[in-house]
């Protein structure tokens, strides 16, 4: 059976929300980003059937999910960085691991044994009203099975995880469209770990430079696969024209099958990538090609997507 949908907007679908996850329930939720799967953090029982739901390795640890500030120095050591970054960027798409307090209320699984957690508070309005009624942290990693293309409206969530779980809130599409920036403050140092909604030189403004995760010098993301967001059909990067069988996702003046933004708007295009590649998969075409995308601002994290979508699939 599939999991029931209720409006995002309503105070009775929060609290039956918050209900199901005190019982150790799965909840889908609208964040600004993507729609993730919410669990009780601290509930053990709860974040291994979130795995398992998922089929996510479980080296891979999840984002604990607050209201904002206040929660987070439950879980974690607070630098003042954190604080600089937290006060200028949440609630919103900006993700921070941060070394993991010791009475923090997050299951080792949930960090998958780490001594770090990341955490963040969602900026959409229902995320929020959640978080305030549950009163503690949600894991919540994007609510599809693991591997494929994230989800950004309700129906996507459903298609992929429906029969898994015991609720989806419906918050309707995503506004930004492409998972937080997630940056580790580990040893006095800041490292991106992965580009998203929050774009690096507005982080940098606080920060400084970036060190860049996978360079030999900085501490890698557990949960990098180089194969990830993928549709069925294979990808092919930085196109001008269509092939034979291919349909071709297009970018600004390169108008393609679909486009992504006519006008060349990177916000646009991060807002529309997932579900567009959802609905080219669906036409079941050989190839999916994709015009060039710019690698600044937004254009980091469409261009991070698109190339694990395209890499060589390591699942199944
Ligand atoms: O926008 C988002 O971040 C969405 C929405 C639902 O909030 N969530 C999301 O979660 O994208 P997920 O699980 O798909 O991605 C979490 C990322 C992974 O790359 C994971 O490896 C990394 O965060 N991560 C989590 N905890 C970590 C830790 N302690 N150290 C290093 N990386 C960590
Ligand atoms: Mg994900």
């Amino acid at each position: 059976m599939t999991a029931p949908v209720l409006p995002a907007d309503s105070p009775e679908a929060i609290a039956r929300a918050a209900a199901l996850l005190r019982e150790g329930g799965l909840v889908a939720m609208p964040t600004e980003t993507v729609y993730g799967l919410a669990a009780d953090a601290g509930n053990a029982a709860a974040v291994a059937r979130l795995y398992a739901a998922k089929g996510r390795p479980r080296f891979n640890p999840l984002i604990a999910h607050v209201s904002g500030i206040a929660m987070a120095k439950r879980l974690v050591e607070w630098p003042a960085l954190a604080d600089a970054l937290a006060s200028a960027f949440w609630p919103g798409p900006l993700t921070l691991v941060l070394p993991k307090l010791a009475d923090a209320p997050v299951c080792d699984l949930a960090n998958a044994g780490l001594d770090s957690v990341a955490i963040r508070a969602p900026g959409h309005a229902a995320a929020q009203a959640l978080l305030t009624a549950f009163g503690g942290p949600l894991v919540a990693p994007s609510a599809n099975p693991s591997g494929g293309v994230s989800p950004t409206t309700a129906a996507h969530v459903s298609d992929g995880l429906g029969e898994m779980l015991d609720l989806i809130l419906d918050g309707g599409p995503c506004t930004v469209g492409v998972e937080s920036t997630v940056i580790a403050l580990l040893d006095g140092r800041a490292t991106l770990l992965r580009p998203g909604g929050l774009e690096r030189d507005r982080i940098e403004a606080i920060t400084g430079p970036l060190a860049i995760a996978g360079h030999s010098d900085a501490p890698a993301s557990p949960g990098m696969l180089a194969s990830h967001y993928a549709p069925g059909a294979a990808m092919r990067l930085n196109a001008t024209v269509a092939q034979a069988g291919e349909l071709l996702l297009g970018f600004g003046p390169i108008a393609g099958d679909l486009n992504l933004s006519p006008t060349g708007d990177l916000a646009e295009a991060a807002a529309r990538l997932f579900a567009a590649l959802r609905e080219m998969d669906a036409a079941g075409p050989k190839l999916i090609a994709v015009a060039p995308i710019p690698d600044e601002g937004l254009g980091e994290a469409i261009n991070d997507r698109l190339q694990r979508a395209a890499a060589p699939r390591e699942m199944p």
